[in-house]
């Protein structure tokens, strides 16, 4: 049976350190692949992570690139291609850079891997993934953002850590776009089945909600010199597992959404069933009236990220 195959554009900290979980949970073989001025870093790294693998015990194969020859017919592509936030850079900072990066790179793939599913991961994330699926011009549902599975992983460490308890035990959902107006959904969150409003109160709540949209920043004024990666990468290795495994696994992606919660043509995080086609179910849940008016700002944010990435495109 052949093996999938798993590219991931972009060898820095997420795309490496994605490369490394997919590798160890033997999701397929990866490549690894990186613009030329990079010379021959791929490579270095495939290699340091391939001598890995007699220890961890993986079988998959990781081979680092400059060419997209060596990336065809990939089952899945994952971006992180870019640059990452420094001190004081908003996601948003990065719009102009990584818009251009993002779009070389989905040329690219529209005519390496036309069958793919593509991870986006590159920040401003909701307007990355949108110019993902206009120049590549795949289905919708084949092209998808990685960032409510990051987010909703850094508010479960929180609450397990408020509570001394299991990180295994908390169910969470956050919705909405990566970044300063993410929605949490009190309703859908509880801990080994109780709801978390029964554990929490809400003016703690909310300070740990505050948390998790700031942890993208938390982390970039520690290290300094860039972005969180580990977490990153392990939020993606899991969407790469739910496709090539076609596990169907519900959890928060940004995906397309046109009449769902009335969004009309933008990418916005949404719980979905995320199988082997990609995105194969948007779910629509009955949110309150707080959470609408919340979700629908997030919503309004991403519109006018879009709107300021064209007009830059349009200029360059
Ligand atoms: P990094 O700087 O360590 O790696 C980025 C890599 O992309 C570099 O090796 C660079 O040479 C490469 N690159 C640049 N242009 C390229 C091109 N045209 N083709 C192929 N490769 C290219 O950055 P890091 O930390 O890996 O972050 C990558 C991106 O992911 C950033 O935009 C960051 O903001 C974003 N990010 C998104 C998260 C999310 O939850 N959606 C979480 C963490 C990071
Ligand atoms: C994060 O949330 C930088 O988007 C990245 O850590």
């Amino acid at each position: 049976m052949r093996r999938a195959k798993i590219t991931i554009v972009g060898a820095g900290n997420v795309g490496a350190t994605t490369a490394h979980w997919c590798a160890a949970a033997e999701l397929g073989d990866v490549v690894l692949l990186d613009i030329p001025a990079t010379e021959n870093m791929p490579r270095g790294k495939a290699l340091d992570l391939m001598q890995s693998s007699p220890i961890m015990g993986f079988d998959s194969i990781i081979t680092g690139t400059n060419s997209y020859d060596d990336t065809a017919q990939s089952d899945v592509v994952v971006i992180t291609a870019g640059i990452p936030r420094k001190p004081g850079m908003s996601r948003d900072d990065l719009l102009a850079t990584n818009a251009k990066i993002v779009s070389s790179v989905s040329e690219q793939i529209r005519s390496s891997s036309p069958s793919a599913v593509v991870i986006v991961v590159s920040n401003p994330l909701d307007a990355m993934v949108q110019r993902v699926l206009q120049v590549t011009g795949f289905p919708a549902q084949r092209v998808v953002g990685q960032a409510g599975v990051l987010d909703t992983a850094r508010y479960r460490t929180f609450l397990a850590r408020e509570l001394n308890c299991s990180v295994e035990d908390i169910s969470a959902l956050l919705m909405g776009g990566h970044g300063d107006t993410m929605v949490p959904i009190p309703s859908c969150t509880s801990v080994g089945g109780i709801p978390i409003t029964q554990l929490i109160p809400e003016s703690r709540l909310n300070e740990i909600v505050q948390r998790t949209r700031d942890g993208g920043a938390e982390i970039v004024n520690l290290l300094k010199t860039g972005s969180a990666y580990y977490a990153p990468a392990a939020a993606t290795a899991q969407m790469v597992e739910a496709v090539v495994r076609d596990k169907k696994r519900v959890i928060p992606c940004a995906a397309y959404c046109d009449r769902e919660y009335g969004v009309g043509g933008y990418y916005v995080g949404v719980p979905v069933v995320l199988g082997s086609n990609g995105v194969e179910k948007i779910i629509e849940l009955n949110l309150t009236a707080a959470e609408k008016a919340n979700f629908q700002k997030s919503v309004d944010a991403v519109k006018s990220l879009v709107k300021t990435m064209g007009e830059l495109l349009a200029k360059s």
